[in-house]
């Protein structure tokens, strides 16, 4: 329609041009050009915003109501328009390859229009999942000076702290980059700064400006400087934006945070340089004039662990501090990780569920699932075990003989307050689990296998009874990867036999693994019997039966193993499995991809990050001690 009515009115104003005999020919026929130009131009790239090209096909399930997709980016909208709107004229084609977009046994494809029941539908590839696209991340700078010359025992401490920065920002959606003096080098008024005759601490801190002033602007941070709220939290959820009309700071916080347009922050770095508001300025906030800063008073969500307050808030770790720098910033890096743990801890008053389908054979299954949860609850290793961050002064400190509550239900409810883990088993797992049977075969499946049982068990509640597996996997797939999940929830696989190495960037905290992070030797999962019995919730299912329960670890093994089996045999069970689980198998590879895809993310920023400041706060260290093994032995 609304191409139809277009085309008329330029149609019309077309011959109204031509019939107009006030213009001299060649102007008309000048007009007549740019007049075609201009039409055909908007014609074609205002067009696809009149055609729905949106998830409407959900519409065709009643509950579900789609969330209004973003506008898309041109090249988004291309992969979308290649496949969905001009499949009528052309044959289907693969969409593209995008960069970094497998691992391993799983690959992926990130378009705006990803809640679809099934991902073949559009990658055409039942391997390939389509995800949601991938959140650009705001940079966040922070200077580290890796030429000033530092003991040995100040240097690790301090790579321990920026490693503490990193993963905080990482986390809660930035992209944090450390900055060194080779970016302030390369700034054109570095010369001029080294011609002049200024304070030697207004030096070191236009250091940083010329650092961050290279870059293309964004937030300028102390590494003491980290987010302590939640996702949502409106100023977190701003910064994250990253558009910043104003060069800001907020009260109170120093040189703690800085945002701005590079335009603003070229301009007052430039005037603070040639005409210092004050003589003898020590930093750029005196040399600016008055006006170069809009000042923030807010800031929820924000936690500066400044000199001062360290001094008056944690006086153990400043008398540390100042009896031994090294020392102190150890205890200092303890206390920022255990305030953000427990900042994470107050957000899930509601505690964590271990969800817990088809309680009957998974207890064995979802182990590495319960012992996360378990490390999650437990209190962090801390020099001031009852101090609140500074932001959050009301906080209530985790204490270990109140630990956070897990449950393990059945059923996923969408609680704020309330922290997911769930395990997804590939339908031939739960099948072998399910029957403790260790030869399912096809005949057993037709005639005995519920359908999507997995799936249907979980939401039962949540979406009610009468509800088919399309419905329910789209739902499914929000519970996972939409914004609100990703902050509150965490999912794994079950047939992934360790957990994933990155879970602290998943929380943006160390996860304290009791025992083992000492470098003392335990077994690592304990299994039911060895566990603290804790009060059983109301939403626990029963607990296994002894027997069945001893079965359950070899049984796993066995699905595992026929998972990756290339016998004949096998590949057609579970060919069948899958044709008959539709929705399960569909759930299982997206928690998959979507997994996989939040790894390489991290690991391929890891890697260009890697090369500057010398590695500083890079996570080589945990890598090599407890994490690994621990993950490998489950
Ligand atoms: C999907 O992966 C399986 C196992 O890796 C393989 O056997 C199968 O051929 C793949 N399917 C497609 C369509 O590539
Ligand atoms: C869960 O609830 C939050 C708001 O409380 C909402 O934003 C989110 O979309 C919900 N998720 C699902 C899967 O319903
Ligand atoms: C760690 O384990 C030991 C015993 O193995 C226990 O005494 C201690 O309380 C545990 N620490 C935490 C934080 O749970
Ligand atoms: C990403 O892709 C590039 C080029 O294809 C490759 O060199 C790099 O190793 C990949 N990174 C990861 C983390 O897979």
């Amino acid at each position: 329609m609304v191409f139809l009515k277009r085309a008329g009115f330029y149609l019309w104003l077309y011959t109204d041009v031509q019939n107009a005999d006030t213009v001299c020919p060649a102007a008309r026929l000048l007009l007549l050009v740019a007049i075609g130009i201009f039409a055909l131009f908007t014609l074609f790239f205002t067009l696809p915003s009149a055609i729905p090209t949106g998830p409407s096909l959900s519409k065709s399930i009643a509950e579900h109501k789609p969330s209004i997709p973003k506008i898309p980016k041109l090249q988004e909208f291309k992969d979308t328009l290649s496949t969905s709107l001009l499949k009528p004229f052309k044959p289907a084609v693969h969409p593209p390859l995008q960069a970094n977009s497998t691992d391993g046994d799983s690959s992926w494809y990130s378009n705006w229009n990803w809640l679809r029941p099934f991902s073949s539908s559009v990658t055409l590839d039942e391997n390939r999942s389509l995800l949601p696209p991938l959140k650009k991340r705001t940079p966040i700078y922070c200077y580290y000076d890796t030429t000033i010359p530092r003991e040995k025992e100040t240097k690790e401490a301090e790579s321990a702290l920026l490693l503490t920065w990193r993963r905080a920002w990482w986390a809660q959606g930035f992209k944090p980059v450390i900055l060194g003096a080779g970016e302030a080098m390369t700034n054109p008024l570095y010369d001029e700064l080294q011609r002049k005759e200024v304070e030697p601490k207004f030096k070191t801190n236009m250091m940083r400006w010329l650092a961050w002033e290279n870059m293309a602007g964004g937030m300028l941070s102390d590494y003491l400087t980290l987010p302590m709220g939640a996702r949502e939290e409106p100023l977190l959820t701003y910064l994250r934006r990253g558009e910043y009309p104003d060069l800001t700071r907020w009260e109170g916080f120093g040189n703690g945070l800085y945002a701005g347009p590079k335009s603003k922050i070229t301009d007052a770095v430039t005037k603070a340089l040639r005409s210092p508001a004050k003589k003898d300025a020590k930093d750029v906030i005196d040399a600016a004039p008055n006006d170069a800063f809009k000042i923030d008073k807010s800031h929820d969500g924000l936690a500066y662990y400044a000199p001062s307050v360290i001094d008056e808030e944690y006086p153990k770790v400043a008398e540390e501090i100042r009896r031994n720098r090294a020392a102190g910033l150890k205890s200092l890096n303890l206390l920022v990780n255990s305030h953000l743990h427990n900042t994470w801890q107050d957000l899930h008053p509601l505690g964590i569920s271990v969800l817990k389908p088809l309680p009957a054979h998974t207890t064995h299954m979802i182990e590495p699932a319960l012992s996360l949860a378990d490390w999650l609850s437990q209190c962090g290793d801390t020099p001031e075990p009852t101090t609140c961050p500074p932001n959050l002064p009301k906080c209530s400190p985790c204490i270990a003989s109140h630990p956070m509550k897990l449950s393990t239900p059945a059923r996923y409810r969408n609680t704020s307050g309330l922290y997911h883990i769930g395990t997804v088993p590939h339908p031939l797992t739960l099948a072998t689990l399910d029957s403790l049977k260790n030869d399912v075969d096809v005949a057993w499946v037709r005639r005995t296998m519920v359908r999507d049982n997995w799936l249907y068990e979980l939401t039962k509640e949540y979406l009610g009874v009468p509800l088919g597996g399309r419905g329910r996997i789209l739902k499914f797939k929000e519970a996972v990867a939409d914004e609100y999940a990703t902050a509150h929830s965490v999912w794994l696989t079950a047939e992934h036999e360790t957990l994933p190495h990155d879970l602290d960037w998943y929380f943006g905290f160390s996860i304290p693994i009791n025992g083992t992070d000492k470098g003392t030797s335990e077994t690592p999962v304990p299994g039911p019997e060895r566990r603290p019995k804790k009060a059983q919730s109301a939403d626990d299912g029963p607990p296994p039966k002894e027997d069945e329960y001893k079965l359950e670890p070899e049984l796993l093994k066995r699905a595992r193993d026929l998972g990756k089996s290339k016998v004949e045999k096998d590949v057609t069970v579970r060919n069948a499995i899958e044709a008959w689980n539709l929705a399960d198998t569909e759930a299982w590879k997206f928690v998959r991809a979507f997994l996989a895809r939040t790894r390489v993310e991290r690991l391929k920023w890891e890697e260009e990050e890697s090369k500057y400041a010398e590695g500083a706060g890079s996570d080589r260290e945990r890598k090599r001690t407890a994490w690994d093994r621990w993950t490998e032995r489950i």
